[in-house]
């Protein structure tokens, strides 16, 4: 499928994997594609009812990939991101996630389109788009309030605060905190558990539980065009400069 996103089935689960580690497993155009692609082959074949997204390495992923978001999105509504994001904002299987150490940016927004949330004590949780000079995506400036509540998603998505795992799970981002040792094995053991159960129960179970889908899906398509436009700005630019010459950037001159 894609040498940066690995495929597997084991039985009735397919398995996503984010192998980039030497970069944190930002997430490449072609990243994205290879997502949506492995979504789309889950949703279409009956014989997989559980679909799971984790990574090889010590991070979740350092979301979006910098490099080619600085090179920025020539048509917006056809970028692989934003195909990915309606993909998986549309996805009626259920999506087990395994989250070890960093989750940033589209890393923790993914989170809040997905089912059952699992992650190392060590985990963390971020959504820095203000410090990138940008704006949340995916849905989140309204799906994370509901999730964590007004003041913690104000204090991320504004503050670009780090949630720690034990908070997120507090806050119920995550579903359970899940021992390092064993992670790997321990998420791919409830990925089964809910493939094992009633499969019309549970996607019924997972259409209630999405509620406002509309008001979300027209939220995202505001937050997409301004993310887009704001990648054109000099603000931006100077924040994709700053990140790879290793410093920080410097918003005094505008
Ligand atoms: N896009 C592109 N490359 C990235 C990346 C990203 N989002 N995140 C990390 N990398 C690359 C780094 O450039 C570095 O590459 P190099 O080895 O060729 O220099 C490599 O991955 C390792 O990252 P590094 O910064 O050295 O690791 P760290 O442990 O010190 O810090 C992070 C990890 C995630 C905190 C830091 O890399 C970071 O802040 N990344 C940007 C996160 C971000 O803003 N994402 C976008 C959200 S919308």
């Amino acid at each position: 499928m894609s040498e940066h996103i690995l495929k597997e089935r084991d039985d009735r689960v397919l398995i996503l994997t984010f192998n980039r580690p030497d970069k944190k497993n930002a997430i490449t155009h072609e990243m994205y594609t290879a997502l949506c692609d492995g979504l789309d082959e889950a949703a279409a074949d009956d014989h997989i009812r559980v679909v799971l997204i984790r990574a090889n390495g010590d991070a979740f992923t350092s979301g979006n990939d910098l490099k080619d978001f600085a090179a920025g999105l020539q048509d917006a509504e056809k970028a692989p991101v934003f195909r990915f994001l309606k993909t998986i904002s549309r996805f009626e299987k259920p999506i087990v996630v395994g989250v070890q150490g960093l989750a940033v940016g589209i890393g923790v927004t993914m989170l809040l389109h997905s089912d059952l949330i699992y992650a190392t004590p060590e985990a963390t949780f971020s959504t820095p788009f203000t410090n990138l000079a940008l704006v949340p995506e995916a849905g989140s400036s309204y799906l994370l309030p509901q999730a964590i509540g007004p003041a913690k998603a104000a204090e991320m998505l504004m503050m670009g605060e780090v949630l720690s795992a034990e908070e997120a799970e507090k806050a119920g981002l995550v579903a359970r905190l899940l021992p390092a040792n064993d992670f790997a094995a321990a998420v791919l053991a409830k990925a089964h558990a809910l493939a094992a159960k009633a499969p019309n129960a549970i996607l019924q179970t997972k259409r209630l539980l999405r509620k406002n889908h509309t008001v979300m899906q027209d939220r995202m398509m505001e937050e997409g065009q301004l993310f887009a436009e704001l990648l054109k700005t000099p603000e931006f630019m100077e924040v994709a400069t700053a990140f790879f010459e290793k410093r920080q950037p410097d918003f005094s001159k505008f």
